[in-house]
């Protein structure tokens, strides 16, 4: 499929940034040994907890900052695999600043820089964890703007944080390709009408929502030529 299919005239790409860009199991990788047994279920409960949170905040209007979110996913995720180690937990959030990105990443990123493209975040995280995020991982020079749901105070997938990409690139929504390895995400692009190609770095199934992505790529290495690069 992504052979055939290539986007015409695209102007920017515009990246989710937890999980598409940034390895969000980073983290607790760099301090697997402390975990021990318990490592790989805190992790992956830390992020389905902090992505639960988000939905149900919308829903419950009660929006806080996506650093008190994630910061509330892992407490959740330790206090449920029995870990009340403080020092352990504080390093924790803190690496969660220093994720590294994906190693399909810088390749594919430099070459469409190469090429003219645009390329920014939209994502979740706030303005400073985004910051943070593209320095240690050695991005902050191919990335701008990083934008931040913080300037609509609601999370993903409400589609007026996805129409901030036209909002603030000045753009048309065909000029934009966004991107993200969350399938719901790359759902909720293509549900606030831009078009998405899914990067299924997880091998996630096809949600059951109402819009899809207009292709699906196994990583980002293949988004060069879907641009027709
Ligand atoms: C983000 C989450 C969805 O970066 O990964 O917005």
């Amino acid at each position: 499929m992504a052979e055939k299919f290539v986007f015409q005239n695209v102007k920017a790409c515009v990246f989710d940034a937890y999980g598409t860009l940034f390895d969000f199991n980073s983290a607790v990788g760099k301090h697997r040994g402390r975990l021990g047994a318990v490592a790989d279920q805190v992790s992956a409960l830390w992020r389905t907890k902090q992505l639960e949170y988000t939905w149900q905040r919308s829903l419950m209007r009660c929006y806080v900052p996506f650093w008190q979110v994630t910061q509330d996913g892992l407490d959740y995720a330790l206090d449920a695999c029995g870990v009340s180690d403080r020092k352990l937990r504080n390093d924790l959030i803190n690496t969660y600043l220093k994720l590294d990105c994906y190693p399909d990443v810088k390749a594919s990123l430099n070459t469409l820089k190469k090429r003219g493209v645009q390329l920014a975040i939209l994502s979740n995280g706030t303005p400073a964890m985004l910051e943070a995020a593209v320095k240690s991982s050695g991005l902050k020079k191919l990335i701008d703007p990083l934008l931040s749901v913080e300037e609509v105070g609601i999370y993903k997938p409400d589609p007026r944080v996805y129409r901030l990409a036209t909002k603030r690139l000045k753009l048309k929504a065909k000029q934009i390709v966004f991107l993200s390895a969350n399938a719901w995400d790359a759902v909720g692009a293509a549900n606030a009408g831009l078009h998405v190609a899914w990067i299924n770095r997880f091998g996630q199934r096809r949600e059951r929502l109402p819009s899809q992505p207009d292709v699906e790529i196994k990583s980002l290495a293949d988004l060069p030529a879907l641009l027709g690069f």
